[in-house]
């Protein structure tokens, strides 16, 4: 190690009932690895490999806590029958030394009708243009239902061995939507002013405090702004973050952008439009169509920088002070010693460790220590929509036109 890295990274942290052997953490990335919303011998050894990578935890992805909340076939859905599978994968990821948490959420009006067997629902009426379908908004007892579903998925993560869990509460899923004023229009309890678009959160947070107990750690992720015109900025993301410390959140992944209407602002890079509709099946030949034409338009390229949410980032660390875990553009030793030293306790990796799963062992490595081939063209992205997340290096079924695409960097944000 250099003079001029922090000591920090390979250090141990706390939070709540557990202890990470590191700062490190692969972040929830959805890897479409679950057909049948069970999950496969691929999630399997993509989480080992992470595991025996060196991460501190690796992060299980995008786990809907009920039917209604899916959007994706091959995602996960917590049920009593997946326990032992999910048990399985708990024991391997302990066995190469990591920690194993899973991502718990509900996609509101992001949910597809054909996986969620439903017409979609969320905070309020609305359009789901990328299903596409119509949304309807939740009455109060669907709401409770919803509420109650969350605590069930803790109990079934607890009893899946997991040391900790992440609510869903960024990027413009439910929790999300119920806090944004660009899809929450209501007038009762759950709508109107902050405090009662806060009112779902508070009511998600007490169950799965519950149901946590002192056996599971809580991680939520939350949004530092959506991230257009209209939507939550930073002063009131702050204000839910703090409300989040109140209510028994034990570590905040900071993020940010909303799926629906900024989701480039999630990760950088550009909108992968050529590897979404490569895959795509022909059965859906109009949507193929719709998206090569608008595309780019419905989410325009945010040029990639690294770290690119540290700026607002620190905003949520001079307010706050719990543990805060650092996510967005993290892909060299340099750029995670400038995060710790900047005051974060953790860091989440999600492309880095798409890339290469060793990433973290190699973060040991002095110089070399810069994940420097991964693009952000997103590749990754575009192949988990119809078949599993993977990077466009792994894949031998590209094609040199994709190929070539893969090749353009996407500049700096
Ligand atoms: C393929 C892919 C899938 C993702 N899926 C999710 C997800 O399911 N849940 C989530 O919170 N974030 C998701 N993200 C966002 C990442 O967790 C992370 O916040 C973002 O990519 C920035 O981190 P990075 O620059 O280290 O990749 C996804 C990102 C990628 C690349």
């Amino acid at each position: 190690m250099s003079a001029s890295e922090n000591n920090t990274l390979f250090t141990p942290f706390k939070v709540g009932p557990i202890e990470l052997k590191n700062r490190t953490i692969r972040s929830a990335a959805f890897e479409g690895m679950c057909p049948g919303n069970h999950p496969s011998k691929e999630l399997f050894d993509y989480h080992t490999a992470v595991a025996r990578g060196g991460v501190g935890m690796t992060t299980v992805a995008y786990a809907s806590v009920s039917q209604s909340g899916l959007s994706f076939e091959r995602q996960l859905w917590m049920r009593e029958e997946i326990v032992p599978e999910l048990k399985e994968l708990t024991d391997a990821i302990h066995k190469e030394g990591a920690l194993a948490s899973i991502q718990l959420g509900h996609c509101g009006n992001m949910s597809h009708r054909s996986t969620c067997k439903c017409t979609p629902r969320g905070a309020s009426l609305g359009i789901n243009i990328y299903s596409p379908t119509f949304v309807r908004k939740l009455n109060k007892p669907e709401i409770e239902q919803i509420v109650k579903d969350y605590g069930n998925a803790v109990r079934l993560a607890k009893k899946a061995g997991f040391d900790a869990v992440e609510i869903h509460a960024g990027h413009g899923y439910l929790i999300s939507q119920f806090l944004s004023p660009y899809t929450n229009h209501r007038h009762d309890e759950f709508g109107g002013t902050m405090e009662k678009r806060m009112h779902f959160m508070e009511m998600v947070m007490k169950e799965v405090t519950a149901a946590a107990g002192d056996d599971i750690a809580i991680f939520v992720k939350t949004n530092t702004r959506d991230g257009f015109r209209g939507g939550l900025e930073v002063d009131d993301c702050i204000k839910v973050a703090k409300r989040l410390q109140e209510l028994g959140a034990q570590a905040l992944v900071l993020t940010g952008g909303f799926v629906s209407r900024a989701p480039m602002y999630v990760m950088g890079g550009a909108f992968p439009v050529r590897a979404i509709t490569h895959y795509m099946p022909m059965k859906q030949w109009w949507l193929k169509i719709a998206i090569r034409i608008f595309g780019k338009m419905m989410a325009p390229t945010v040029k990639f920088k690294e770290n690119y949410f540290l700026e607002d980032s620190k905003k949520f660390r001079a307010a706050l002070d719990m543990p805060l875990v650092y996510v967005g553009g993290a892909v060299s030793r340099k750029g995670i010693d400038e995060v710790l030293d900047a005051g974060f306790e953790m860091v989440q990796m999600g492309r880095a460790l798409i890339r290469d799963t060793d990433f973290v062992n190699k973060l040991k490595d002095g110089d070399k220590s810069v994940c420097s081939e991964c693009e952000h063209v997103n590749f990754c992205v575009g192949r988990m929509y119809t078949l599993s997340m993977q990077c466009h290096t792994k894949c031998e079924d590209i094609t040199p036109a994709l190929e070539k695409v893969c090749q353009r960097k996407s500049g700096g944000r």
